[in-house]
């Protein structure tokens, strides 16, 4: 088996799969290109075509380590008449390493905040969009630019943040869509409970095996996993991260204590733990689960909107195993860097369940947006897309929201990126163009009058 950089796209946003679906032609000139040199931020102002007071709305849209210079709402929000800023920071774009440092994240999102604030003239507020891992990226931004180190550095962080995020500036608004739980949860939901030997990735209790079909495993359909082995698997998944995140600790204390390999940070790696979506573990294969919201919200459908409980419409994924693979299972960083960005608490009452989680703490990890969204007080939208598991946790954060501003949607049959799910439909067409139904929606919220806009 060999891991391929398709499957790997294929298993969360599939960017390449955007540029055929465009909604309507591409309107927009060349985007204005803007080099920041040392802080290897790059980035794209794209104009819509004419000045009006919606152009005045600068829209922020930048990913956590995923290249968004040319994601949908780069070619959408213009269009709907909104000058917006995509930009890239400087994390490797391959995928190979997970090289991503919580506190670069903060400080590469606040030099383009501060760039689109002072430099970018023709904008009066600037409105943050974040998408999947960058709406938990911006999700945390936001709370410390509003909060200061303090939303950061409490003793119930496993790792506190230092005096680097400390001056950030806000933005005016942000929008959640299809915001994943963050890069330490996602870490968590990706831990394989069946690795043994932390220094042997084949070695695999077959007891805690996801693939084994005696747990109920199905290939290419919705796995129907047993009552006994979900228990095991998540109480396995509990034992492994406590394991984990103590060998972590221990190794922090040996460099601390001038006893490391070097003396500022060691390399770790971490079977089977990639947070990568093809690699996402238990719900993605058994569909059952992370299945339906708790509540009844509002559900945008191609010809109108209802409101109701809202189920998942998506299709089981996953059915391979990249356990024994460096390339497509390790979880590929640092000692220091784990416990800043891709480390979080799980206790004992972990369970994954029809409509959530229990038994995350939330607040132990840095990049945890339920950790962060009740520290945000400025207009929120949080949108989920049907089309995907990690469309539940929009509800979640909308209920945990500190904005007395507060608003919710989610988009019938849309997947991960927005774009139609054409698998998940029961007849052709069923969906509709959900990247119209998405954007239009977004463009209404962000031009309702007395928010952005006079
Ligand atoms: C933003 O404006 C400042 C002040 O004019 C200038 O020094 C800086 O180079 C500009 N930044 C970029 C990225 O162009
Ligand atoms: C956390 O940040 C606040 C605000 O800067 C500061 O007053 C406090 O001392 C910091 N706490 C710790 C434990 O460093
Ligand atoms: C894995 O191998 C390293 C290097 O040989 C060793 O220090 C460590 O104790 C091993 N870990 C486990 C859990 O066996
Ligand atoms: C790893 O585990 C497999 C399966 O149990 C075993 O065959 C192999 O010898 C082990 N490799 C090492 C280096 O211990
Ligand atoms: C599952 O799908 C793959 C790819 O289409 C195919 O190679 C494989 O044989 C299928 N497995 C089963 C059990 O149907
Ligand atoms: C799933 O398994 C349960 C028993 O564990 C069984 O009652 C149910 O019929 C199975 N469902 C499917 C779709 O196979
Ligand atoms: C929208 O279309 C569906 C079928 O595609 C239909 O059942 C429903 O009644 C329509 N809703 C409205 C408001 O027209
Ligand atoms: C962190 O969350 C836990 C619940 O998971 C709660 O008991 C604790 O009080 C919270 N700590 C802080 C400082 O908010």
């Amino acid at each position: 088996m060999s891991f391929s950089k398709n499957t790997a796209l294929a298993g969360l946003v599939a960017l390449g799969a955007l540029q055929g679906v465009a909604a309507t032609p591409d309107t927009r000139g060349p985007p204005t290109l803007v080099d920041f040199d040392d802080s290897g931020l790059v980035g794209g102002i794209f104009y819509p075509p004419t000045d009006t007071p919606r152009s005045r709305i600068g829209v922020y849209v930048m990913h956590a380590e995923q290249d968004y210079l040319d994601f949908v709402a780069c070619t959408e929000l213009p269009k709907r008449g909104f000058t917006t800023f995509c930009a890239n920071n400087d994390a490797s774009k391959s995928g190979y390493m997970n090289d991503v440092d919580f506190e670069d994240l903060m400080t590469q999102v606040g030099t383009g905040l501060d760039y689109m604030r002072n430099n970018i003239t023709e904008i009066d507020k600037v409105v943050i969009l974040g998408h999947s891992g960058g709406g938990a990226m911006m999700a945390a931004y936001q709370n410390i630019a509003e909060n200061g180190q303090a939303a950061c550095n409490g003793s119930e962080k496993i790792y506190p943040c230092s005096d680097a995020v400390a001056d950030l500036p806000a933005a005016d608004g942000l929008m959640l869509i299809d915001c994943n739980y963050g890069l330490s949860t996602m870490s968590l939901l990706s831990l394989n409970p069946a690795i043994v030997d932390e220094n042997n990735s084949s070695a695999i209790n077959e007891a805690l095996n996801l693939y084994n079909p005696a747990t109920g495993f199905v290939d290419n359909a919705s796995s129907n996993y047993t009552a006994s082995f979900k228990k095991a698997f998540q109480s396995g998944v509990v034992a492994r991260n406590n394991k984990v995140i103590a060998h972590a600790e221990a190794r922090l204390k040996a460099i601390e204590a001038g006893q490391g390999i070097y003396s500022d940070d060691e390399p770790l790696t971490i079977i089977d733990a990639d947070y990568i979506g093809f690699n996402n573990k238990f719900f993605a294969q058994d569909t059952r689960w992370i299945h339906h919201t708790t509540h009844a919200w509002p559900l945008l459908h191609k010809n109108g909107t209802t409101t109701q409980i809202v189920p998942s419409v998506r299709v089981p994924t996953n059915f391979e195993s990249w356990a024994d693979t460096w390339e497509g299972g390790a979880l590929k960083t640092t000692v220091r860097r784990y416990l800043s960005t891709f480390a979080i608490r799980a206790t004992e009452d972990f369970n994954i369940k029809v409509d959530g989680f229990d038994g995350i703490v939330w607040n132990s990890s840095q990049t945890s947006p339920l950790g962060n969204v009740g520290g945000i007080t400025v207009p929120l939208l949080t949108m989920g897309m049907t089309g995907h598991y990690e469309y539940l946790n929009a509800e979640k954060l909308h209920l945990a929201a500190g904005s007395k501003d507060a608003s919710i949607a989610f988009v019938a049959g849309a997947q991960h990126t927005i774009n139609t799910c054409t698998a998940c439909e029961s007849y052709p067409g069923e969906f509709g163009n959900t990247i119209v139904t998405a954007f239009n929606h977004i463009g209404e919220w962000l031009a309702k009058e007395g928010r952005f806009l006079d």
